[in-house]
């Protein structure tokens, strides 16, 4: 997606601009055009040469340094860019950009472009809670200028807080979906479900199961990158909802009903990838209950099957739902998509390598109502979830 694309690298001076040499590396792979403007300070955390060696480019700091290609060159990179990236951007490049203030090769660059923008912060915890820093990012985010948030953690600085560069695979997906121009999806709404759900025994205990999210995360961020309005109902899970989506967080299989029914009317599409558990204790304990037996049965109840329920009221929208199976895959799937009214279903093994939990890859089949069946070969996440969202748009 990123091939012969022209991506402008602002580097400015942090100590996570050895980041910014993994994201070069990424992007360069991905067979994009990298050019790098550095400002004089990220100079004293990278060498130029990191930079021109990995991108293959010139690096340009100095305006004002023979050959003085520079009168032409901000102008050119500007008009070249597809997309214009500062990493790591601090306080100070979003301040000058945030007052208009051009005064280095960097700030002119950003000045003259009509690229999309996107700032990834780095900077000690009390600087980007300073109210200052604060409002010079809702200025340019009003301006349509995009940011990826920093992380919370420890900082280089010692202190613990939010400030910690967004890392270069979440950089280089951000970049991947702003430049993912085929906007096929715009004007619709998706509800997209992920992760586990988790059945409170008591308030310590649960029952969930292995889900990470990871395949519906994937649906979201690339549902989100082709124009649709996204709302990301997910189970629990470490991983950052994509930029742009509206995450809604659940924790039980009921919860995710009730979240899921609010927005309902207006969706046109359901996918329902999260691991719904299908019983929950018949009784949450209010407090922590003692080991002092030593056998303990806990009573399960059924939860609601959500899918089934949609596919009752399904009119005109399309419902996508997932099935995992650990035998009788297909006759099981091809069940399901009857039995729930999806108009397919995608399928996965949890015995195949490389597919289900955890993984970044997944190898499924596709079933449709007629029980047509689509293998497919192993494939990423993110990949299945542009041929999901491509069958939909053939339905
Ligand atoms: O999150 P990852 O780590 O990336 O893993 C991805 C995945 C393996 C979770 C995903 O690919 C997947 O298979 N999700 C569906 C798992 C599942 O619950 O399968 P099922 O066969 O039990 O359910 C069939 C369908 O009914 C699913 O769409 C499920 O969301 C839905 N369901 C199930 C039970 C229930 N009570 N309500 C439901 O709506």
């Amino acid at each position: 997606m990123l091939k012969n694309k022209n991506i402008v690298l602002g580097v400015t001076g942090g100590i996570a601009a050895y980041k910014a040499c993994d994201l070069v590396s990424r992007l360069v792979k991905a067979e994009a055009n990298v050019d790098v403007i550095m400002t004089q300070n990220a100079t004293k955390f990278i060498n130029p040469l990191t930079f021109q060696s990995l991108s293959s480019n010139q690096v340009i700091v100095d305006m004002f340094k023979e050959p003085k290609y520079w009168e032409i060159q901000h102008i050119s990179l500007a008009k070249k860019a597809d997309l214009f990236i500062i990493a790591p951007a601090t306080a100070n490049i979003i301040g000058k950009i945030a007052n208009g203030i051009a005064d280095d090769m960097l700030t002119t660059t950003v000045m003259a472009t009509k690229a999309p923008v996107v700032f990834a912060p780095a900077m000690n915890c009390n600087m980007y809670e300073n109210p200052i820093l604060q409002s010079n990012i809702e200025r340019l985010k009003a301006l349509g200028y995009k940011f990826i948030e920093p992380s919370k953690g420890r900082l280089a600085c010692g202190d613990m807080g939010i400030g910690k560069m967004a890392e270069p695979d979440v950089i280089e997906s951000y970049i991947n979906s702003m430049l993912d121009r085929k906007k096929d999806f715009a004007g619709k709404t998706i509800i997209v479900t992920a992760g586990p759900t988790r059945e409170a025994i008591d308030p310590v205990r649960y029952i969930s199961n292995h889900s990470t999210g990871k395949m519906g995360y994937a649906i979201a961020q690339k549902a989100m990158a082709r124009g649709a309005k996204v709302y990301l109902i997910s189970g629990p899970t470490i991983l950052k909802a994509p930029e742009g989506v509206q995450l809604i967080s659940v924790n039980s299989a009921k919860d995710m009903q009730k979240r899921i029914m609010e927005h309902y009317d207006e969706a046109n599409i359901v996918i329902m990838s999260a691991a719904v558990a299908d019983y929950a204790p018949a009784i949450s304990h209010q407090q922590k209950m003692k080991k002092d037996n030593e056998k303990l049965s806990i009573e399960l109840v059924k939860n609601p099957d959500i899918l089934y329920e949609l596919g009752k009221i399904k009119g005109d929208k399309i419902l996508v739902g997932f099935a995992m199976e650990t035998q009788d895959l297909i006759e099981n799937a091809k069940e399901k998509v009857i039995k729930k009214n999806l108009d397919f279903i995608v399928a996965n093994d949890l015995y195949t390598e490389g597919a289900g939990f955890g993984t970044d890859t997944n190898v499924v089949k596709i079933i449709d109502r007629k029980g047509n069946v689509d293998s497919l070969p192993k494939m990423t996440k993110l990949d299945l979830a542009d041929l999901i969202l491509d069958r939909i748009l053939k339905l």
